[in-house]
């Protein structure tokens, strides 16, 4: 969408995948502070955004949407301030039709502009918009009423767009949202992961500045995958140039999940400016190559072991997009180091049952 938002993919917070409904001023308070603490803002994560439940469920007499009183009796706007003292950005959440998907408080469905100004008007720099209780009318319908009323509200907001990719949201969002979903909710679980990652891919052509392939939040620091299994997440997440929305509890979260999602090299290559989603460039069974190029005339390249036991992986020029007989310049992202000896032709590594290794190969000769 032409806002003159997301020249590269959204870096931030979101509160669903960890918190669900159970959320509160405090906690997006205490994420806000935390983000700070912790670097991750300086790192480029400033979306803090709040996701469904936030609202009462029925709208007050003028027919605008109000904070729960319970829960954020502050009101959002006190809360757009606290998160803007901060140097960060607040996101909100509604739904393109009656209700949201917990049904627990009211969707935009026909009231787009007066919600579009109300968000404005309390210093909101991005909507997530669900798609759940629709009546059944086409996403393509109402989704573009929600972009124009955004467009008119008088305040950049990035508008993501959480059709789940029934109508392949891909093929129309480009117009309508700065980013937009390829697949169903993620679960804190490999398989969920991995399946996610794939089902985007498919559309990996489709992603450009200004407008990306939502595979959905991150799961990191949640629990449910080993750590080898998180750092595969965060590499395809980047690789792909997914929005990197952290969904798990920063205020408590490990030094191990500081680790993955503090890593600046692989964020450097979701940011990156040439802003290309890498792909699925070779399969063979349970290993898998994705890459992508980047600025600089670089490539980053990402060796995929998806099955029980350990390979060896081969990675060649020809498959990523190196010219052939180069000599190349290889750094390994998770180790932090650019390896000694140069290479020619190919690439290979040992790599564990879900694990992967993520290199930036840059040509030298
Ligand atoms: C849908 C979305 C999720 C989350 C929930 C909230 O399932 O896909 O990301 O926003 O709704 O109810």
């Amino acid at each position: 969408l032409a806002n003159g938002l997301a020249l590269t993919p959204p870096m931030g917070w979101n509160s669903w995948n960890h918190f669900g409904c159970q959320i509160d001023e405090k906690i997006i308070r205490e994420t806000a502070d935390a983000l700070v603490a912790t670097g991750l803002s300086k790192l480029g994560y400033t979306y803090v955004n709040i996701d469904d439940c936030w609202a009462e469920l029925s709208r007050d007499d003028k027919g605008n949407l109000v904070a729960k009183k319970s829960t954020f009796p502050s009101g959002i706007k006190a809360l757009a301030d606290y998160v803007h003292s901060k140097g960060l950005k607040l996101g909100i959440y509604s739904d393109a039709g009656y209700f949201t998907c917990s049904k627990k408080m009211p969707g935009s469905l026909h009231h787009e502009e007066q919600d579009a100004r109300t968000f404005a008007s309390w210093g909101i720099d991005y909507l997530k918009y669900d798609n759940c209780n629709n009546g059944g009318s086409r996403p393509t319908v109402r989704y573009p009423i929600m972009t124009r009323a955004l467009l008119k509200a008088g305040r950049p907001i990035f508008f993501s767009l959480c059709e789940w990719g029934d109508l392949h949201p891909a093929l129309w969002g480009a117009k309508v949202g700065n980013s937009w979903r390829t697949t169903n909710d993620i679960n804190d679980s490999w398989d969920s992961m991995i399946s996610r990652a794939d089902m985007n891919e498919v559309y990996a052509d489709l992603a450009r500045p200004g407008g990306w392939n939502d595979p959905d939040m991150l799961e990191v620091g949640n629990g449910g995958m080993r750590t080898n299994e998180y750092i595969v997440h965060f590499s395809l997440w980047a690789l792909s140039k997914a929005p990197l929305l952290l969904g798990c509890d920063i205020r408590n979260m490990t030094e191990e999940t500081k680790m993955i999602i503090s890593n600046k090299e692989v964020i450097a290559v979701n940011q990156d400016p040439l802003g290309v989603q890498g792909k699925k460039v070779r399969m063979e069974g349970d290993i898998e190559i994705w890459a992508g190029p980047l600025s600089g005339n670089r490539v980053v390249a990402v060796l995929l072991n998806r099955g029980p036991v350990r390979y060896s992986i081969t990675a060649f020029w020809d498959d990523i997009g190196i010219p052939p007989k180069s000599v190349v310049q290889a750094t390994d992202l998770w180790e932090h180091k650019t390896l000694e000896r140069q290479f020619v032709d190919k690439i290979s590594a040992t790599v564990d049952s879900h694990s992967c290794k993520m290199y930036v190969l840059k040509p030298i000769a």
